[in-house]
């Protein structure tokens, strides 16, 4: 494995870094991913479940899929490519990590500062209210959980067509904005607005670096492309991270 020297000495210089991952990053964890041959949307219809308009059709069908998912992302832990992550975090004075993850594998790998641009699959609230709950269980007798209002009760997470979560967003514009390397981590780059990140921070003159398994629609524009496993190629960096800034 290696890195360019330009890479290697971005690592020694910049204060300023900026995260994205996606699917990919959970992945070695055995989280599925979205797209490709095995991923989710291959077999699953998007629209049926992960759309408000799916989710009003048929609410029981979707609350299932999410307690699956949920129990899923309850059974696997983090991979190496979320330590590494974690680890990055204390080497740089802003470090901002952005996913389109919902499955809290960054948090539990550790790290402190993840702004989630998709939500939460703990997370729920109320469509009349707005109350949050985190202890939604799903069952056979109760699969469409219903506030104490009356009102129903949605997963906190961002379906196709919907905003991002404000602060978030704002947040992450920011940090890509404002940083001097910006890394794209295990995601396809075809979801936006989170894909307009990188283009972001390309714009603002960071230096731009993919770690992907395989070329994706972002990789032309790319300084440096990674390819290979996350769990492998970040746990790398980390090691050329110690190298020039212990
Ligand atoms: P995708 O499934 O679209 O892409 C996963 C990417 O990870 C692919 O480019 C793979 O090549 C790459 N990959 C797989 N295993 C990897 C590994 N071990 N190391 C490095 N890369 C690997 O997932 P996302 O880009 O996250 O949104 O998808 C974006 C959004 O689309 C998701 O947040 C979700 C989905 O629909 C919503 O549900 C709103």
């Amino acid at each position: 494995m290696k890195i360019s020297p330009t890479l290697n000495e971005k690592l020694a210089t910049v204060q300023r870094v900026c995260i994205l991952t996606g699917a990919g990053v959970s992945a070695e964890s055995g989280v599925p991913t979205f797209r490709g041959e095995d991923g989710l949307w291959s077999k699953l219809k998007p629209e049926e479940l992960a759309s408000f308009e799916g989710f009003m059709k048929n609410p029981r069908n979707v609350w299932a899929w999410y307690n699956h998912r949920k129990e899923i992302m309850h059974s696997v832990e983090p991979n190496a490519a979320h330590y590494a992550l974690a680890t990055m975090e204390s080497f740089y004075s802003e470090f901002t990590l952005v996913t389109q993850n919902i499955d809290n594998l960054h948090q539990r790998a550790g790290s402190k500062h993840v702004l989630e641009l998709h939500g939460n699959i703990e997370r729920s609230y109320c469509m009349e209210c707005g109350k949050y709950f985190t202890d939604i269980t799903v069952t056979e007798e109760a699969s469409v959980p219903r506030c104490s209002c009356g009102g129903l009760v949605r997963p906190d997470v961002v379906w196709f067509g919907e905003n991002l979560p404000e602060y978030e967003y704002k947040e992450a514009i920011r940090a890509a904005s404002n940083c001097e390397l910006f890394f794209s981590v295990g995601t396809s780059a075809v979801v936006y607005p989170a894909a307009w990140l990188p283009h972001v921070a390309k714009q603002h003159g960071a230096y731009l670096v993919e770690i992907n398994m395989e070329r994706t629609e972002l990789s032309q524009y790319v300084d440096e492309l990674l390819l290979g496993k996350a769990g492998e190629i970040l746990p790398y960096v980390v090691e050329c991270i110690k190298k020039v800034r212990s």
